[in-house]
């Protein structure tokens, strides 16, 4: 019996919720929000879908009731308000934080064991805000911004080849923001090296759209991104309820990887039934290793506005 709660209902979580359910990635989803009725209603429609999409996977609603996300294996925060547009990431700590504090304090009371997910803004130091609140190992609570990164870059590199997404392996790393480090040099086509099939003049452009990938879409909606990252979190989510051991970038505590300590950044790592099981500490060239400083330094000049706020 596999259970994942989902925390807040509103685009993302829901997508997270329903993807989880079309996948029957676990026996039960249980999504909550503070609104009154909002989750309930949402899970009451992918119920109703659970006949045609053939899927046994329970999606239950409640308000604001943390005692049925009890034992739950995994919880994936998504509480906090989305970015409007002229707002960055960081702009949403203040807000955000508070909102990750009590919801996080509250899961762990219901499920002390359960693996913490964490999708909100400003992502990394979200989690860095989880990390405090639960007291938990690094491989327990962790955040999901790479899968998402990873998959723009593909998707616009996929277009601009006309070749298959399929086909495309990429790696990504650093901070979920304008200074992620995407790299070029360990993405390949089938095994072809990305560098021997583009210009790097079309590989920067295409590495530029996906620093900005987030903004371009809230430009576009007023309102960030749900189908990439509620997929996004749910393939993470997978890997760890069917202990896959997927290989995904992760935003994680580094505790000496990299020579970097006390900062969240994306890494490669492997995910299963606990969680991070391994980070990959791959070989940087002088350019990249400059990039992951600078994101380094970005990420934590945001966690140290976090630290000036006292909330912990
Ligand atoms: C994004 O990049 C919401 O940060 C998220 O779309």
């Amino acid at each position: 019996m596999s259970k994942v709660s989902v925390i807040g209902a509103g685009n993302v979580g829901a997508t997270v919720a329903d993807v989880l359910a079309q996948n029957e990635v676990c026996n039960e989803v249980v999504l909550l929000d503070i609104k009154e009725n909002f989750a309930d209603g949402k899970a009451l429609d992918m119920r109703e879908t659970a006949p045609i999409r053939l899927s046994d996977t329970f999606v239950k609603g409640v308000t604001n009731d943390y005692a049925s996300t009890a034992h739950s294996d995994v919880v994936v925060i998504t509480s906090g308000l989305p970015r409007k547009p002229g707002q960055s990431r960081d702009d949403l700590i203040g807000i955000n934080a508070k909102i990750v504090k009590s919801v996080a304090e509250e899961v762990v009371k219901h499920s002390p064991d359960a693996i913490i997910l964490i999708v909100a803004n400003p992502l990394d130091v979200m989690t860095y805000a989880a990390f405090l609140a639960t007291n938990k190992s690094r491989n327990k609570v962790f955040g999901m911004a790479g899968v998402l990164d990873t998959a723009r870059y593909r998707a616009f590199i996929s277009c601009d080849l006309n070749i298959s997404v399929k086909d495309i392996q990429a790696l990504l790393m650093g901070g979920h923001g304008d200074t992620m480090v995407p790299l070029p040099r360990y993405t390949t086509v089938a095994g072809i090296p990305l560098t021997q099939l583009m210009t790097n003049e079309k590989i920067n452009s295409i590495v530029k759209r996906t620093q900005e990938g987030g903004g371009e879409i809230v430009k576009l909606l007023g309102t960030s991104a749900w189908y990439a990252p509620g997929q996004a979190a749910a393939q993470m989510v997978e890997a760890i309820i069917k202990d896959q051991k997927r290989v995904l970038p992760v935003c994680a505590r580094l505790e000496g990887e990299y020579g970097l300590s006390d900062v969240f950044l994306g890494v490669p790592a492997v995910l299963g039934k606990n969680g991070i099981e391994k980070i990959f500490e791959i070989d940087l060239n002088e350019q990249e290793r400059t990039f992951l400083d600078k994101s380094n330094k970005a990420v934590k000049e945001v966690m140290d506005v976090l630290d000036s706020m006292k909330l912990f």
